[in-house]
């Protein structure tokens, strides 16, 4: 596996590859990572993948500092995987100016759940994607479905901007005890580690809830609050949206089986996890 920095020389490396498939992360790799990368394999070839740990994403208090950086493991892996290039900018490559330009999703998806509590969040993702974009040029991108709100923000972005990339879901990888897989868990104490999964099983009760027929969203949503905060969480939200367009259904969408997600966003402790079931 070739390490490359310089954007140049990563374009360089890989002009005339027409069918690059790849997956962009902020590294601390583990198995739901891994398998975005064996999801790519089979949509094309080679495989590349980033690891950046994208300043313009996180807010002036959020954890940009102590994000966990394990740069030698990462490799490890990813060259077990067989992938074929790692692009790894430093802040000076990626950003060898001030970003001044920047890529604002609309407010009525960039706005709303992770984006109402982590204002400009998404504006950073989705610049620093464009610009991993710009300068992977792949055919095909891998976002977990875990971020379930970014890979639709990364979607449309790509359609409304007319991109050559193909964005390709994957389903979220999760423990054996339903919790789903994130370099955030690092920072759970093993007493939290036990009740983090217990934010799967709200999702899972919600979902339950609207599959028995119930319609009334706010009061299943609410249940689902308390229980997490009963057992001591912080939720921000837990909220049944409609898949298309991460909107709350109406009456007449729920009694009309609108396909539906549940999503969730909630601190354990100093930590904050999110999660999300499509009902
Ligand atoms: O999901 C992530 O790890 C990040 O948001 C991404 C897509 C790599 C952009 O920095």
């Amino acid at each position: 596996m070739k390490i490359i920095s310089s954007i140049e020389e990563l374009r360089d490396h890989l002009r005339g590859q027409l069918r690059t498939a790849f997956v962009a992360t902020m590294g601390n790799l583990h198995e739901g990572h891994l398998s975005l990368m064996r999801l790519a394999r089979t949509h094309g070839d080679p495989v590349v993948a980033s690891i950046f740990v994208n300043r313009l994403q996180f807010g002036p208090n959020e954890d940009f500092d102590k994000y966990p950086r394990t740069f030698q493991n990462d490799v490890e892996k990813l060259e077990k995987e067989g992938v074929y290039v790692l692009f790894a900018p430093t802040e000076k490559d990626m950003y060898p100016e001030p970003q001044e330009y920047r890529v604002q999703p609309p407010d009525g998806l960039g706005n709303i759940l992770e984006g109402e509590f982590r204002p400009g969040f998404f504006t950073g993702v989705s610049t620093v994607v464009m610009k991993l974009f710009s300068c992977v040029q792949p055919r095909v991108a891998v976002f977990g479905k875990k971020d379930y709100q970014q890979l639709m923000i990364v979607r449309n972005m790509a359609r409304q901007f007319a991109l050559p990339t193909e964005i390709i879901g994957a389903e979220t990888f999760r423990a054996d005890d339903g919790l789903a897989l994130s370099s955030r868990n690092g920072y759970l104490s093993s007493d939290e580690r036990e009740e983090a999964p217990a934010l799967y099983r709200a999702l899972n009760q919600v979902a339950d809830e609207v599959r028995g027929g119930r319609l009334n969203t706010s009061d299943i949503e609410k249940a689902a609050m308390d229980v997490l905060a009963q057992r001591g969480w912080q939720p921000d939200y837990i909220s049944i949206r409609k898949r298309i367009d991460l909107q709350p259904p109406s009456a007449g969408d729920m009694a009309q089986g609108e396909k539906l997600v549940v999503v969730a966003a909630a601190r354990l402790g100093k930590t904050r996890l999110i999660d999300n079931l499509e009902i």
